[in-house]
């Protein structure tokens, strides 16, 4: 098994580089933009980048699943929550967005990244995160442990609330998942040095896995935003729950992801309103 997940990881390497080159560089051609709601925006360049990687992995893992963004667009909470429950244990899932952060794509805000998961016995087994501003690969499997352009990463070693820098984003799903993620920043703010809003959950992950921030959480979310993240920060000796402290599964719509140092003040604070 170990040389057919080290196999996995480098396609998804290979395919997060290759649709992050390719969106790059064909936003300089122009975007074809579609309101998905009346806060949330699709490109036809995530379309394409979505098709490529799909492609890539069919042509090598004809068998495996494919669970991607636009491909699951238009199912209801609930329908999608059943589509992930349906995932067998021998079932491969691959679990990509094609553009994280699409709305800073479009904007040309530099925060969006390729983000590829991969699902075995219902585990997240792999991640990649690929950022084509900074031409950043952050890549890890399962008990291998994580990395940036190759190179081995730690979560920061910051061991108290006032020292540590928090990032979350707005939610985009709704409203109501907006307000009440709203209403849980003033206690946050108030016990943690800083916070940043990136509205890039896939950036704001590999960040902590790095060290660079010190925690994330993130509201209305979907298993693509933040599969290979989470991989990503476990294996960087990370800690990653549901805001209220409680074990992650793959359904869920939010995740706290810290250095685990201060895991538990985070919980605390997102729990205090
Ligand atoms: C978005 C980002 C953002 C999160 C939104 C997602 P997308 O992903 O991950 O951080 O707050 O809920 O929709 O739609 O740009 O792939």
């Amino acid at each position: 098994m170990d040389q057919l997940y080290a196999d996995i990881l480098s396609l998804a390497e290979n395919a997060a580089r290759k649709a992050g080159i390719f969106i790059r560089e064909a936003r300089k051609t122009g975007l074809h933009v579609d309101a998905k709601s009346r806060i949330d925006f699709v490109s036809d360049k995530d379309l394409m980048s979505e098709n490529m990687i799909r492609e890539m992995i069919r042509e090598k893992y004809p068998d495996h699943l494919f669970f991607g963004e636009e491909s699951v667009y238009g199912l209801s909470p609930e329908e999608e929550a059943a589509r992930i429950e349906a995932f067998r244990e021998e079932d491969f899932v691959w679990v990509v967005d094609p553009i994280d952060g699409t709305v800073n794509y479009i904007r040309d805000y530099p925060q969006y990244a390729i983000s590829i998961g991969v699902v075995h016995h219902r585990r997240i087994i792999a991640g990649v995160i690929y950022d084509p501003f900074r031409d950043e690969l952050f890549s890890a499997l399962e008990g291998k442990g994580a990395f940036l352009n190759g190179a081995p990463i730690r979560v920061s070693a910051a061991k108290e609330a006032g020292d540590a820098i928090v990032n979350t984003s707005m939610p985009m799903n709704n409203m109501t998942t907006r307000a009440d993620m709203v209403s849980r920043i003033p206690p946050v703010s108030e016990s943690f040095q800083s916070m940043r809003i990136w509205n890039c959950a896939a950036i704001s992950l590999a960040s902590v896995a790095c060290g660079r921030s010190d925690a994330d959480y993130e509201a209305g979310i979907h298993l693509w935003d933040m599969a290979a993240g989470i991989v990503l920060v476990r294996e960087a000796g990370g800690e990653v729950t549901q805001m209220n402290g409680l074990p992650c599964a793959l359904t869920q719509t939010n995740v706290l992801a810290t250095n685990g140092s201060i895991h538990a003040a985070a919980v605390s604070a997102l729990n205090t309103k």
